[in-house]
Parts: C-alpha cells; sequence; structure tokens
C-alpha cells in the first residue's frame, strides 16, 4: 500500500475506483463526497453513532473513522451495494416489511451491520443480533423493529408484518408499509446534507465558546485577505431584514448572528462563506473576536434569585411565560383529603439526538430565495426566511429534504436564516451542514424542570385536590417556552378526575441553551411528579397502584382541570382495564423474583398519561391538496412533513379511502411550500389528527366532484385508468376522459382540497375552557431491576397501551410507541445534556439496543369523531409515561423514591440509602 501517491484505487460494490482524496481522507467523505455515494450518512463523524457503518472486506466499520488509505486494494460495500438489479436484498425486504425503518437516517449503517451479522452467522439469536448491531444508534424505532426484521430474514422468528398493498376502500387500518420506505433503505433518500449544487459555497458558523459575554469583532477584512478562499463573512449588521427569529410573532427574540453580546454557549455569532477547505481550515481562534465573559446565569434558583442578572433586558425576573389553570376551592379540596402526598422533582436538559443534524442549502432565484432544508415546519421557516431577509413571503419557497429525525428540535430553525442569508447576499448557491457538536450546543433542549406538587384523596382512593407549581428552565431565548408554561398547567394534574385544581408554571430565562420543543411541550416532567404521588396515595389507601387510577380515571362526560367536559373518547380506563392481566401477571413474577434474589430487586410501576392533539387554545388548520392528472394518476399535495413519524404514508392511507382509490396509485409530493398548501408544523401530535382530517375531506371533496361529472350517486365506485376515470354505479358505467379537461399549473386535470382546524376556545383568567379538540389516553408499565448496591437500573419490559382513536396504520402506531418509549427510558436513565460537557454521542448517552427491552403495545380504538376515520396522534403520547412508570418501577423494587431525572445510578443509590434511613428512623 502506497499512501504517497494521489490517488488510491479500490473495489467499491463490486467496482473498481479510483479515489483522488488525500489519503487521510475518512472513507465516509471520499463515498459521499467523490462516489456520490451518500447513502453512507453521517451523524457525528467520531466513531460513535455508527450511522457510517460500511463493510470493508466484509467486516463492519465506522467509515467515518477510517482513513482512505486504509481501504487501498481492500472491498468496500455500501448500502448501495445491497439490492440487486433494482430488487431490494431480503435483509432490506424484512426492513420494508417490518417497518424497521422510520426517519431512515440510521438505516444504511443497521443494513450494514446486520449484514456483517449475517454473513457470519446465518441464524443468530436475539442477543447475538443485538451485539452485532449495538454500535449503530437510532432514535426514531426504539430497534425493536429492526431486531425483528434481522431475526425474520434469518428465519428465526416472524412476528407481524405489513399487509400487502391493501386494495381500493381497505387503506385505513391496514398495516401498510411507507410509501417512501424504499428510498430509505436502498440509500436513495436524499437528507438536508446529502446534495447541493456543485457551485455551491460552504458555509460555518463561528460560536460563542462561552454562556455569557460582551464582544466586539476584530480585523475582519484582515482575515479575508490571510483566506482567500472565503468569499464572505456575515456579522448580524449584515442581515438586510430582521436580525430576528423565533416561533412567536411577538417573541422573536433570538438573533440569527449574536450582536455585542452573547447569552449561551453555541451562539452564532459569525457566518464564514466560502469554498469548503478554505473555510474549514480557518479555526476559531484566527477569528478576531475580543471576548469580555460575564458572570452567567446558571439555573433556575439563579434566574429566579431577587436581583438576579436579567438573560434578557426588559424580562423582568427573567420570567418569559406564566401559565395558571384553576378551578374549585384547593384549600377545600386538601380539607377533604384523608392522605395528602407532595414532592419536589427535578428534570435536566434533554438533548433531541436525532441522527441526521441539522442540514441543507439555498439558491438565489431572481428576486426569490430557494431553501433545501431538513425540517419540520416548512410554511414556519419560509416566513422566517422572510423576515430575516426582509423581503415578501411570497419570495421564499421551502423544499423540505427528507428529514432524519426531529422530535421537536427541527420546528426551529437552524441552517436556514444563515444560508438564505448567504445566498441572497452572494448571489451562490450556499450549503451547511452543522458538526455533532455545534448541532448539540447551539440546539434546542428539552426544558429542565423543578416540580413542586401536592395531591390529596378520600380514604377510599378518590381524588380531591392537586396542587402544582413547576419552573422550566427556557434558556437563553423564547422558542417554544410560552408553549411549555400554556400546556403544562392543563396536563399537571394527569388524565385524573380532581374537583380543586390549582396548577401553575413559569418559564424562566437563563444562560443555558434555548430551550423548545420535545416531545409532550413539558407534559413528560409533570407527568413524573403526578403520577409518583399518586402512587404513595394508593399506597397510602392500600389500593392496588393500577385500581387506583382506574377509580379516578377521566371518563367520556366528565371534566378536565380546565372544566372542559370530553364528551366521546376519552378511554384511559380501557387502557387500565386492558393491561389488568399484565399487571398481576407481571407483579407475580416480580415477586416470585424477589423472593428468592439476592442484590437485586425487581418491581414494576405504572404510569397514565393524556395529550391534548394540536396547539393549546389555538387556531391551527391544516389544508391538503388532491389532484389526478391527464394520465389518470393521483398525486397528494402533503403539507405534513414526514420526518419519520409516517405522515407520507398515513395520508395516503386516509386520502385514498376517501376518494375511492388504491393507495397504491398515489404519488406524494411533500412539503414544498410552492406546490403544498400549509398542514401546519409537525408537532403536537396534529398531523394524524388535523391534516389527516384535512387529507379525508380532500379525497371526499375530489370523490364528490368526479361523481358529479359522471352523474352518479354516492356508492360509486372509481377505477383510475389510464388516461381515463371509470365510474360505476347500479345503473352502469360512464368515463372520464381526462384528456379532454384542462390541466392546472401543476399537470392535474380534477383537484380536490380540504381544511380542517380543530375547534377550541381561548383559556379564560382562571385556565377555564377547551384547549383542545381532543385528547390522547394511555398508560405504560414498566419492569425494572435494581442493582441496589451500585445503584444500576435495568428496565426489563414495557407494556404499553394507547388510546389512537382508530389505528390508520397499525405498523407506524407500533412503531412511534416503541420509540417513544425509548426515549422515555433515556430521559428517565440516562439522558442529560450538560452545556459544554455532554456535546456529543459519546458522553451524552442515548438508549441503544442494549437498553431498550421487548415491548408489548395495545392499541385500543375508542373512534374520536372529529378525527379521520376517528383517529387521533400519538407522537408525544408514546413518550409521556414511561419514565414515570420506571420511577414507580424502582420505587417498587426498593423503595426508593426517585425525584430527579435522569435517575443515573449515583442518584439511585442516594435514593436508596435515604429509604433505608427513613425507614430506620420510622422503626425506632
Ligand atoms: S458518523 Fe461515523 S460513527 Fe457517527
Ligand atoms: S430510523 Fe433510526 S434514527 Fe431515525
Amino acid at each position: 500500500m502506497n499512501i504517497s501517491t494521489q490517488s488510491l484505487r479500490l473495489t467499491v460494490n463490486g467496482r473498481d475506483v479510483e479515489l483522488r482524496s488525500p489519503p487521510l481522507t475518512r472513507l465516509a467523505h471520499a463515498l459521499r463526497d467523490e462516489l456520490a455515494l451518500t447513502g453512507t450518512k453521517i451523524g457525528c463523524d467520531a466513531g460513535d453513532c455508527g450511522a457510517c457503518t460500511v463493510l470493508l472486506d466484509g467486516e463492519q466499520v465506522c467509515a467515518c473513522m477510517v482513513p482512505v488509505a486504509q481501504a487501498a486494494g481492500r472491498a468496500v460495500t455500501t448500502v448501495e451495494g445491497l439490492a440487486e438489479n433494482g430488487t431490494l436484498s431480503p435483509l432490506q425486504d424484512a426492513f420494508h416489511r417490518h417497518g424497521a425503518a422510520q426517519c431512515g437516517i440510521c438505516t444504511p449503517g443497521m443494513l450494514m451491520a446486520a449484514s456483517d451479522l449475517l454473513a457470519r452467522t446465518p441464524k443468530p439469536s436475539e442477543a447475538e443480533a443485538l451485539d452485532a448491531l449495538g454500535g449503530v444508534l437510532c432514535r426514531c424505532t426504539g430497534y425493536r423493529k429492526i431486531v425483528e426484521a434481522v431475526l425474520d430474514v434469518a428465519g428465526v422468528s416472524t412476528d407481524e408484518v405489513v399487509d400487502e398493498t391493501p386494495v381500493s376502500g381497505s387503506a385505513v387500518g391496514a398495516r401498510m408499509a411507507k410509501v417512501d420506505g424504499q428510498a430509505k433503505i436502498d440509500g436513495s433518500e436524499i437528507y438536508g446534507a446529502d446534495a447541493a449544487p456543485d457551485d455551491a459555497l460552504w458555509l460555518r458558523v463561528v460560536r460563542s465558546p462561552h454562556a455569557r459575554a460582551r464582544f466586539s469583532l476584530g480585523d475582519l477584512d484582515g482575515l479575508r485577505v490571510r483566506c482567500p478562499g472565503l468569499a464572505a463573512i456575515y456579522s448580524g449588521r449584515d442581515v438586510p431584514g430582521s436580525n430576528s427569529f423565533g416561533v412567536y410573532p411577538v417573541g422573536k427574540d433570538q438573533p440569527v448572528l449574536a450582536l455585542n453580546e452573547v447569552r449561551y454557549r453555541g451562539e452564532a455569532v459569525l457566518a464564514l462563506v466560502g469554498d469548503k477547505a478554505s473555510v474549514e481550515a480557518i479555526r476559531d481562534e484566527d477569528v478576531p473576536i475580543d471576548w469580555r465573559v460575564l458572570e452567567p446565569v446558571i439555573g433556575m434558583a439563579a434566574a429566579g434569585a431577587d436581583g438576579a442578572t436579567l438573560v434578557q433586558e426588559g424580562k423582568a425576573g427573567n420570567v418569559l411565560a406564566r401559565g395558571l389553570v384553576q378551578k374549585g376551592d384547593i384549600d377545600a379540596g386538601f380539607k377533604a383529603a384523608d392522605h395528602v402526598a407532595e414532592g419536589q422533582f427535578e428534570t435536566s436538559f434533554v438533548e433531541h439526538a436525532y441522527i441526521e443534524p441539522e442540514a441543507g442549502w439555498a439558491r438565489r432565484v431572481g428576486e426569490r430565495i430557494e431553501l433545501h432544508v431538513s425540517t419540520q415546519a416548512p410554511y414556519m421557516d419560509r416566513d422566517e426566511t422572510a423576515h430575516v431577509l426582509g423581503i415578501d413571503k411570497s419570495q421564499v419557497r421551502v423544499v423540505p429534504t427528507a428529514c432524519g429525525g426531529g422530535f421537536g428540535g427541527k420546528l426551529d430553525v437552524a441552517v436556514q436564516p444563515l444560508i438564505a442569508l448567504a445566498a441572497w447576499l452572494l448571489d451562490r448557491p450556499v450549503r451547511c451542514t452543522f458538526t455533532r457538536p455545534e448541532s448539540m450546543a447551539s440546539s434546542t433542549k428539552r426544558h429542565p424542570a423543578r416540580i413542586t406538587a401536592r395531591a390529596g384523596c378520600t380514604a377510599d382512593g378518590k381524588l380531591t385536590a392537586f396542587e402544582f407549581h413547576g419552573d422550566f428552565d427556557t434558556g437563553a431565548y423564547a422558542s417554544w417556552g410560552p408553549t411549555v408554561a400554556d400546556r403544562v398547567p392543563v396536563h399537571a394534574t394527569g388524565p385524573y378526575v380532581v374537583p380543586h385544581v390549582r396548577n401553575t408554571s413559569t418559564a424562566l430565562h437563563t444562560n443555558g441553551p434555548p430551550a423548545g420543543a420535545f416531545r409532550g411541550f413539558g407534559v413528560p416532567q409533570s407527568a413524573i411528579a403526578y403520577e409518583a404521588l399518586y402512587d404513595e396515595l394508593a399506597e397510602r389507601c392500600g389500593i392496588d397502584q393500577l385500581e387506583f387510577r382506574l377509580i379516578n380515571a377521566i371518563r367520556p362526560g366528565q371534566p378536565t382541570a380546565t372544566g372542559q367536559i370530553i364528551e366521546v373518547s376519552a378511554p384511559l380506563a380501557d387502557c387500565l382495564e386492558a393491561m389488568k392481566s399484565r399487571w398481576r401477571a407481571l407483579s407475580d413474577e416480580v415477586a416470585a423474583f424477589n423472593a428468592r434474589a439476592n442484590g437485586t430487586r425487581r418491581g414494576i410501576g405504572i404510569g397514565g398519561m393524556w395529550y391534548g392533539c394540536g396547539n393549546t387554545s389555538m387556531s391551527n388548520p391544516s389544508t391538503m391538496g388532491i389532484g389526478i392528472n391527464a394520465e389518470g394518476r393521483p398525486m397528494l399535495y402533503n403539507g405534513a412533513v414526514d420526518m419519520g413519524q409516517g405522515p407520507n404514508t398515513i395520508m395516503v392511507q386516509i386520502a385514498a379511502d376517501a376518494l375511492g382509490a388504491p393507495a397504491a396509485a398515489f404519488d406524494v409530493v411533500m412539503g414544498d411550500t410552492d406546490l403544498t398548501a400549509d398542514a401546519g408544523k409537525s408537532s403536537a401530535s396534529r398531523q394524524t389528527f388535523v391534516s389527516g382530517k384535512a387529507a379525508q375531506l380532500a379525497g371526499e371533496d375530489l370523490r364528490r366532484q368526479i361523481l358529479r361529472l359522471a352523474n352518479v350517486g354516492d356508492d360509486a365506485s372509481i377505477e383510475l385508468g389510464l388516461g381515463r376515470l371509470v365510474v360505476r354505479d347500479g345503473a352502469g358505467e360512464r368515463a372520464i376522459d381526462l384528456a379532454a379537461l384542462k390541466a392546472n399549473e401543476a399537470g392535474d386535470v380534477l383537484t380536490g382540497e380540504g381544511t380542517f382546524d380543530p375547534p377550541t376556545t381561548p383559556l379564560d383568567a382562571n385556565g377555564q375552557g377547551s384547549p383542545y379538540a381532543t385528547y390522547g389516553f394511555g398508560a405504560h408499565i414498566a419492569v425494572v431491576e435494581v442493582d441496589e448496591a451500585l445503584g444500576t437500573v435495568k428496565v426489563l419490559r414495557v407494556v404499553a397501551a394507547h388510546d389512537v382513536g382508530k389505528a390508520i396504520n397499525p405498523v407506524q402506531l407500533e412503531g412511534q410507541i416503541h420509540g417513544g418509549v425509548a426515549q422515555g427510558l433515556g430521559l428517565a436513565l440516562m439522558e442529560e445534556y450538560l452545556p459544554g460537557r455532554t456535546e456529543n454521542l459519546h458522553d451524552y448517552l442515548i438508549p441503544t439496543f442494549g437498553d431498550v427491552p421487548p415491548i408489548e403495545t395495545i392499541l385500543i380504538e375508542d373512534p374520536e369523531p372529529l378525527g379521520p376515520y376517528g383517529a387521533k396522534g400519538i407522537g408525544e403520547q408514546a413518550l409521556i409515561p414511561t419514565a414515570a412508570a420506571i420511577f414507580g418501577a424502582i420505587r417498587n423494587a426498593t423503595g426508593a423514591r426517585i425525584r430527579f431525572a435522569p435517575a443515573t445510578p449515583h442518584r439511585v443509590r442516594a435514593a436508596i440509602l435515604e429509604a433505608r434511613k427513613q425507614k430506620d428512623a420510622s422503626h425506632a
């Protein structure tokens, strides 16, 4: 092997290739940049995530850690090499059938690791599969369906898989494979970092290394002279419109590029634009910035202290927003209680850890700007870009790429205003991909919570009163802080009937990273508190924990904490009833284990949840469109971004049945703001419920028009033919010649549209009203094993029952639940973002294959009359009760009250010792 020459020969996917990259170039970059094999993904570029896994002479390696010189003369196989003549390999096919790919960004790496395993061990055990795939991280799936797929292709087991393509009228309810699944599995899907025009410049952001500082810029012209590859250096002064963004129209408090002052570590200060090599060669210390470091406000205690430094001028007491829900007479409620439980709870910053870092590119097209980005909210991106550039919204086009995971973190803009600014001013395409540490330092987080709560009940277990206050660390900028402050008091009592309630919340600014939207908007943190208190009350009443929840579960016709009466579809009790037999059997197993165990203890816990689908007390509309072109092919114009959670498929299933056409006939265009109507953001568990209803209405609208054209009755069938539609009813058959109809700009000759805005009411001064049109309910059981000496916790089993209204696609629902449980497990036991200390996927731990236990899912169908075919959302619901159930199980095992998430071993150990101390004291 000669590494001094400028070209290297190797075999890639059976083809001899010559690479001209320098010998130390990492193989992942050479494959992507030189050979355009972008199926190999880069999630961390540091050997931590496994997204870049390829086979080198048949063995899995992280291609981001292998210099190309090491691959010289050897055989490399990437995901593009798995399919033969366009036919998926059996392994890829198994992934497709099992729904093993959600966002798909980890899928190539998973497939390559599994290929290595199956080549060595054709019939692996589950343990061998977990071990062999353990180096690849997935943030979406909870791993279970990946394991199922691998064992299926090995012939070891065959769990339930997808249905054959459903025929006309049977798409809703079918276990249909993802309509966009193949591209995620064969490596052809294009994510934010995968493509850009050849002449695109590279943008790199210079960020603050300090949590709080003032700064002045030095001789930037000198830097430009020293670095001829630099095309431009932009500061906040170069922003042509408003140097600010933020999700609320009145809360645009975050600068695109900070001016004079930074408020959190990782804040953007300058954008360097030029050829990639030149821009990346500039070290931060080469950039002339004069920092004056100031004492930061870290943590909520500091932010709320008397005389605390203000993180933002004008925000008195560092308060961003407050929330309140109160009803009844809280004092009378506690007076009526025979038992009262209370406690303080804390949680940490949690990182979204989507495997795809923020990425995209932009170009100027005349007086318009076009962005191709990974996003959850293309219309919000459009509006923010127009605001930053000082142009009209109609001058901005956002074309979402595939999104490699979001979970709320890609609701806020990241690369968008920066690449738009540079492309607009330079009139050159500009691309940007955040590094992993940059992504983690700069992006929003789950709000840390500091909660004080108490709950009272009668001796027979009926809740009488609940009081809650939660402070939430919203970091330096507003992001979704007001949403958390609004949503938490509504949900803080849990899905139970409580006559007397007082729930308050405060979102406080600190010099931490901005906390934003993360699957649940503060509700998972609240669930940790309310479920712990209900466990204690159940114990004091001598009532089984599940029974206690059944006694208090909200049922149709009963009031929530905001006084809203949910008339139908409030089936928490059904979820609990469905879990009863598992609860009892698992409780017996736990007791039997503990009777013979020594050193480790097992425990079982339960957590309940509810979650309002959509925005809180706000208009929240979605519009969807369907067109049929002259060839007779239907197109769904779907503005609801699919970040892996499945709207591309769900919307097709709904639209197909509403139209009366086979789902397989549909093409989909997703999220392009020039082509699709606004379907709102993919968040708040709203897309299936809100956009799904819009898709149903669009399908019905189109169907009505077709039937009218054919002059037939409502029950006629529609058959899509080449260039014509054949409509049949009892009276016979009519053909509609599509070529004879006038086509619109998109080429459609027939179109249907549907809009749905779920009915809500504003909350009054006491937080009373109907903030959501519907709620999803559910409960999780967790079984854990605790090593009492070490404080380590292993989750052995989860049972998750969820009310989904109507299961549009059970495979997708199971996948969402698995992924939610995995993220809930991470929240409970390991995830803690510490600025400057856990800014990579090595130090910041997320659940891996070995951490996620078998998960049994139970889908409860109690149709929601407003939803599409009765359906509700599931995205946030699936995560909310997991941590609460795990903490309940730890308490059941050891007596330890877990009051801080994550319950890392040292905290669990301390809680166990504290519990023993209290027990000894009570016996003394
Ligand atoms: S990109 Fe190579 S391990 Fe993460
Ligand atoms: S499907 Fe694995 S990270 Fe999204």
